[in-house]
């Protein structure tokens, strides 16, 4: 019997019964190992039903191509969830809005915003560089100790966002960075315990007093976010936006109409760039960290790399990126073996569309399952082996393989994919510009199994740090 409901001929998760004792196992697989095993049974496209929601499940490139690009207009929606919405104030942001010509208008004025700090300017890469800086002292200060390295990412992250989006810089301790840091802490926790649900109905129940957490720190966010606007709202000049906050309301004033980007836009807009930039970036680094203590041969070959094309008199800087093809490969392929984001945000149909010469009917959720994309063993030679060389051609050139999307694609693709690879490339060249990592004495090596909550992260671990001089 076939429960597939209106796809037609997707292959089916055979009953709801069935589909509900496999999903209550006692200790389930995190969701993409999980489907990643039901893509074996059922293959590159399933169906599920998630409580009342006709869900497919895609794991392979050309499908996730065809969701994401080909046809990524008929599925540039989004379901609406109670926890985003709660977040979001009903979806004014861009990650968890539905799609509509005013989050069109709204997603091109954020990326228009983003592009003026970004490759238009050196402005960012100031920014980046001052808090690698700032990072690097911190760590020349512990040299020698086991360093715990999430608290000191997260911060160094954290100030590159508030100087990105209200243009204040903080040092170390000061108390507003730590609120910042404890607000974004807290609805991150909440949503990796409980926020799921929406995506994953049968991970778990979403606790009362997780639920009263989450509305407190949206509600300390807001209140300092709203401080930041009001003050922008009296200083800003147009024609010169010192940061992300100016540049939205310089937008916002030039687009009168009925279809109004709202202060609550500009809010969530602020909100989402920590919300969507501190924890995915982070943990990237942390994960970079973590696969060079396990391969401490790569990490030989980018000192070398680095001290042939950089030297150590310099710091680094982003036009040095195309002379540091093996540090670039490095990079992709901790991206690959430990994607951020090992399930896309969801996906919903606009409209009655197809995917692999399948109907599709309006409304249908999808689920790109990256992890399974980026460990296709059909596209990559031994998979779950960490060798960044696979990013290179055999002349030493850095390569773009064609199943390797870890920022999405197409009308979905994330915002700050720039700013993103920036802070990789200038965080993690400034860190082995200066210092070795290796494991402590009597420690042992990282596990790199990770854990799932908003983000796939690595456990804890703690790193010795090394000058290099
Ligand atoms: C969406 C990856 C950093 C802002 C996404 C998506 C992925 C992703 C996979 C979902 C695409 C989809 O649903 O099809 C990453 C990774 C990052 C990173 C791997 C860092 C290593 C950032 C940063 C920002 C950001 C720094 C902003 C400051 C967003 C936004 C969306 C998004 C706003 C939603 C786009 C939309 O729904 O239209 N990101 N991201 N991300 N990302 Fe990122």
């Amino acid at each position: 019997s076939s429960s597939s409901g209106g796809g037609g001929s997707v292959p089916g998760l055979p009953s709801v019964p069935v589909l509900g004792s496999l999903l209550h196992m006692r200790s389930p697989l995190p969701p993409h190992l999980f489907f990643t095993r039901l893509a074996g049974r059922y293959g590159p496209l399933f169906s599920l039903r998630a409580g009342r929601n006709y869900t497919l499940v895609v794991s392979e490139v050309g499908l996730a191509r065809e969701v994401l690009l080909h046809r990524g207009r008929d599925f540039a929606g989004r379901p609406q969830m109670v926890t985003t919405a709660l977040m979001t104030r009903g979806g004014k942001d861009i990650a968890f809005a539905d799609y509509s010509p005013l989050w069109k208008k709204h997603r091109r004025l954020v990326h228009s915003s983003f592009t003026l700090f970004g490759e238009g300017s050196s402005k960012l890469q100031n920014i980046v560089l001052d808090a690698a800086e700032s990072l690097c002292s911190d760590l020349q200060a512990c040299r020698g100790q086991h360093v715990d390295l999430c608290p000191m990412l997260m911060r160094a992250v954290t100030n590159v966002v508030c100087r990105l989006v209200f243009n204040s810089s903080y040092r170390p301790h000061d108390p507003e960075l730590q609120q910042v840091m404890d607000y974004n802490d807290g609805i991150v926790q909440t949503i990796a315990r409980g926020g799921l649900v929406d995506i994953f109905p049968w991970l778990q129940i979403f606790p009362n007093k997780d639920l009263a957490k989450l509305r407190e720190c949206v509600s300390i966010r807001d209140k300092l976010l709203t401080k930041k606007l009001e003050e922008h709202k009296l200083t800003y000049t147009p024609g010169e936006p010192r940061d992300l906050l100016d540049a939205l309301l310089i937008g916002q004033s030039g687009s009168a109409g009925e279809d109004d980007i709202t202060d609550d836009h500009v809010l969530m807009t602020a909100a989402e760039a920590f919300g969507a930039g501190v924890e995915t970036t982070s943990t990237t680094l942390l994960w970079t960290i973590a696969f060079l203590l396990h391969h401490p041969q790569v990490q030989d070959r980018l000192h070398a790399e680095l001290d042939e094309q950089v030297g150590r008199d310099r710091p680094p800087a982003l036009s040095d990126r195309s002379n540091l093809p093996f540090l670039d490969s490095a990079l992709c392929e901790v991206m690959r073996i430990r994607p951020v984001s090992p399930i896309l945000i969801p996906h919903v149909a606009m409209q009655d569309t197809s995917l692999g010469g399948h109907a599709v009917p309006k409304g249908t959720r999808v689920l790109v399952n990256m992890w399974a994309i980026h460990h296709d063993p059909k596209h990559w030679e031994e998979p779950d082996q960490f060798r960044p060389d696979r990013f290179l051609d055999a002349t030493g050139k850095k390569i773009a393989p064609p199943s390797f999307l870890p920022f999405g694609a197409g009308p979905r693709v994330c915002v700050g994919e720039s700013l993103a690879r920036m802070e990789l490339f200038l965080f993690v060249s400034c860190l082995l510009q200066r210092f070795h990592f290796s494991v402590p004495a009597g420690a042992s090596l990282p596990d790199l199994q990770g854990r799932y909550g908003v983000v796939l992260q690595p456990l804890r671990y703690s790193v010795t740090v090394t000058p290099r001089h």
